[in-house]
């Protein structure tokens, strides 16, 4: 039984180009600045993202870090969503690792922080007080359904951050989804951030590694970071190969995934039993809730699994589904029937 695998989109497989790309990659020293295949991958970032320069990094948890030891001080104040994946899912490695603050601000169900929270949330000059550093963005913003920031948010955040001088950081796991998705360039999107993050191991197929981008003066602080955390690699062009073929050749497919992901939310709306609003699904995340408590997340996710279908129970009674390469319009209908199978 061939299993349709929707718990994420980090279950892609490398592609044939990525590893052909891997096996005949020209590599050397990063720490010494000397891999040539890295150093094209983050020249190659920085470009999308209208950035000076960019990192190679192991993953969407050590860019994030990495980018926010760079941006801030000991004590210092972050503003980040309720539901950001940095505040939820990172171990709250800030605090950890780097003494930081996080201050959460509630995200609304499209992923945004509202306007005014921001700036109700950042700090006078008082000596009781942390120093407001940064304001924390997630684009798409995963718990909320996959959102995508819009750039008229951006320029408003953005607005808010030059006033208090603030830096903003934007967790782009999926930025490119974003993009795609609205339809707009990456740096027209990246335009009012500080730093950018961006992951090549999700939807766009890597095996491994992540890319933060910014000034030249912040990435000298983040590779500083990421050898603090034991992440200065060696012959890592190796694994940057792939991310070359990511950005060269599955950035324009994610449309497929979206499309995807519309249609299988769509089709769970019809299922008796389910709570979604598929209206919110505009990217490749689909979240939906089992109405009835007799069945709970894990025991649906377990029937399907049975039927050759995954998905990932995230609570009592909430399934995420996340549409990627592997997965076709095709898959999208088998997982439907297996759904309303279990259902009934
Ligand atoms: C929005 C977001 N940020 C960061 C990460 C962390 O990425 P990684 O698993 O590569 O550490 C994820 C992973 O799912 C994510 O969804």
């Amino acid at each position: 039984m061939q299993m349709i695998e929707l718990r994420s989109d980090t279950m892609t497989q490398p592609t044939a180009a990525m590893r052909k790309a891997m096996a005949e990659a020209e590599v050397g020293d990063d720490v010494f600045g000397e891999d040539p295949t890295i150093n094209r991958l983050e020249e190659m970032a920085a470009d999308r993202l209208g950035k000076e320069t960019a990192l190679f990094v192991s993953s969407g948890t050590m860019a994030n870090l990495v980018s926010q030891l760079a941006h801030c001080g000991r004590g210092d104040e972050i503003i980040l969503g309720s539901h950001a994946h940095t505040f939820f899912y990172e171990q709250g490695g800030s605090a950890a690792v780097g003494s930081l603050h996080p201050r959460t601000v509630p995200n609304q169900p499209d992923g945004k922080m509202a306007l005014e929270d921001i700036e109700a949330a950042i700090r006078g000059d008082n000596v009781h007080f942390p120093r407001s550093r940064l304001i924390l963005l997630e684009n798409t913003h995963n718990i909320c359904n996959g959102c995508p920031l819009e750039i008229d948010y951006m320029q408003a955040v953005g607005d808010i951050a030059r006033r208090h001088q603030l830096k903003i950081h934007v967790d782009g796991a999926r930025f490119f989804n974003a993009a795609v998705a609205l339809g707009v360039a990456p740096k027209d999107l990246a335009a009012e951030a500080d730093s950018v993050s961006f992951c090549l191991s999700k939807g766009l197929a890597a095996p491994v590694g992540s890319m933060v981008c910014g000034t030249q003066a912040f990435i000298n602080e983040a590779r500083r970071a990421r050898k603090l955390l034991g992440g200065g690699m060696r012959q890592a062009g190796i694994l940057a190969a792939a991310g070359i073929v990511s950005l060269n050749e599955m950035v324009e497919r994610l449309a497929d995934d979206h499309a995807n992901a519309k249609k299988l939310a769509a089709g769970l709306a019809e299922i008796q039993g389910l709570f979604i609003e598929p209206d919110r699904i505009r990217t490749n995340i689909v979240f939906f809730e089992l109405k009835s408590e007799k069945m709970t997340a894990a025991q649906f996710t377990q029937q399907i699994n049975a039927e050759g279908l995954r998905m990932l129970p995230v609570a009592a009674q909430r399934v995420r589904a996340v549409t990627h390469y592997h997965i076709t319009s095709k898959d999208i209908d088998q997982a439907l029937a297996v759904v309303s199978k279990v259902m009934k």
